[in-house]
C-alpha cells in the first residue's frame, strides 16, 4: 500500500478518506484537517488566550499538541474528578505531558477546591447516574476556571465519534431543541461563560489513537469506570458496525448535519442565560445547574452530619 499524498510506503489506512499515508504525511493530514475545521468554524481568533480541557486521554492530549504546535496560546485545564485510581493516572498523564512540552496547566481537584464533591460523592447522595453528575460539575468548573483565569475560548477534545453518538442518540429522541444547538462552536451568551469549540469534530477516534502513537503521547487508556453501560457507548458501537460496512458514514452524519440537517431544526433562539444567585455563573432560573446540584447534595448530607455516630 502506498502512500496517497508522496507514494512512499504506508503505514496507515485510512478507509473513511479512502486514502493511506506514510507517517510524515498522516502527521501533516491530520494537524492540517484540525486546522481547517478551525478555520472553517471560525473557532479561533489570532492571539487569543485558549483553555483546553485535557482528561489524560488520547484526544485531549492530541488536541493540546497540536494547537501548541499550530503556535497557539495555551493552557492546560485538569479537573480532577476524584474518582479512584482512574482520577489519580489520568492527573499523572496529564502533568507528564504539561512538564514534557512545558506548557502550562491549571488543576482543579474537586475533593479539595469544591468542598469534597467528588463525582462518586455527588452522585451517591444525590442518586444520579454518575456521569449525569460529573457532566455539570465538569461544566461548571470549566467555565468557572476560563473566566478566573481570562481566557478568550475553552477547547475540549470531543471528536467524530463522540459527536456522532451524540447526534444518533438526539435523532433517536427527537431532542429538537437539542439539534438546533449541537454546533462545533458555542458563542458566548453571558459575560462568565466563555466561547467553546470542539476542534476534533470531524477527526475520528481512530485517528487521534494513531496521532498519539506515533507522536509518542502517552495517554490514559482505560475508560473511565463510570463509562461501562452508557448509552453513548452502546450508540458508538452501533456506529462503528455502520462504519465498517460503509466507511465514511459517521463523518458524512456529522458534516452533513451541520450543512443540511441542524438548519433545519434552528428553533426560536433561546433566551440568554441570567446570573445564578448563588455563584454568578449562568443560568436559565434563579439556580444554575451545578448549584441545584450542590444545593441537592447539601440538603441530603445535612442529616447523615447530624446522625449520631
Ligand atoms: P468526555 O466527556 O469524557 O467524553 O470528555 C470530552 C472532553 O472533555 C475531553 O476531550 C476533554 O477535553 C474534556 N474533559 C473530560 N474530562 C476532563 C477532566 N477531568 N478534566 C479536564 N477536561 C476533561
Ligand atoms: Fe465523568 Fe466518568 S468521566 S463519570
Ligand atoms: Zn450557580
Amino acid at each position: 500500500m502506498k502512500c496517497t499524498r508522496c507514494r512512499a510506503r504506508a503505514e496507515v489506512q485510512l478507509r473513511s478518506h479512502n486514502a493511506a499515508f506514510c507517517r510524515p504525511c498522516f502527521l501533516f493530514v491530520f494537524r492540517r484537517q484540525i486546522e481547517r475545521a478551525i478555520e472553517s468554524e471560525k473557532m479561533l481568533g489570532r492571539g487569543e488566550r485558549i483553555l483546553v480541557a485535557v482528561s489524560g486521554g488520547k484526544d485531549s492530549l492530541a488536541l493540546w499538541d497540536v494547537l501548541a504546535d499550530l503556535g497557539h496560546d495555551t493552557t492546560g485545564l485538569y479537573v480532577g474528578l476524584g474518582i479512584g485510581a482512574y482520577s489519580e493516572l489520568s492527573h499523572a498523564k496529564v502533568v507528564a505531558f504539561a512538564t514534557r512540552r512545558g506548557l502550562p496547566l491549571r488543576v482543579i481537584t474537586l475533593d479539595e477546591e469544591a468542598g469534597g464533591l467528588g463525582v462518586p460523592v455527588v452522585a451517591g447522595l444525590t442518586r444520579r447516574p454518575p456521569c449525569s453528575a460529573c457532566g455539570t460539575m465538569k461544566r461548571h468548573w470549566f467555565d468557572a476556571a476560563a473566566v478566573e483565569g481570562g481566557f478568550d475560548v475553552l477547547a475540549t477534545g470531543h471528536n467524530l465519534d463522540d459527536e456522532a453518538a451524540r447526534l444518533l442518540g438526539n435523532v433517536l429522541r427527537w431532542q429538537t431543541d437539542h439539534l438546533a444547538r449541537q454546533r462545533p462552536v458555542l458563542e458566548t451568551t453571558h459575560p462568565r461563560f466563555v466561547r467553546k469549540v470542539k476542534p476534533l469534530y470531524l477527526t475520528s477516534e481512530y485517528e487521534t489513537a494513531v496521532y498519539a502513537f506515533m507522536r509518542g503521547l502517552d495517554y490514559i487508556v482505560d475508560e473511565c469506570p463510570n463509562a461501562a453501560g452508557a448509552t453513548q457507548l452502546v450508540h458508538k458501537d452501533l456506529l462503528n458496525r455502520l462504519e465498517a460496512a460503509s466507511p465514511g458514514s459517521k463523518l458524512a452524519f456529522v458534516k452533513d448535519f451541520q450543512r443540511t440537517g441542524r438548519p433545519a431544526f434552528a428553533a426560536a433562539p433561546r433566551e440568554n442565560p441570567r446570573d445564578c444567585e448563588g455563584c454568578g455563573m449562568p443560568a436559565y432560573g434563579t439556580l444554575c445547574a451545578y448549584c441545584r446540584l450542590v444545593g441537592e447534595v447539601r440538603r441530603k448530607a445535612a442529616p447523615l452530619a447530624g446522625a449520631p455516630a
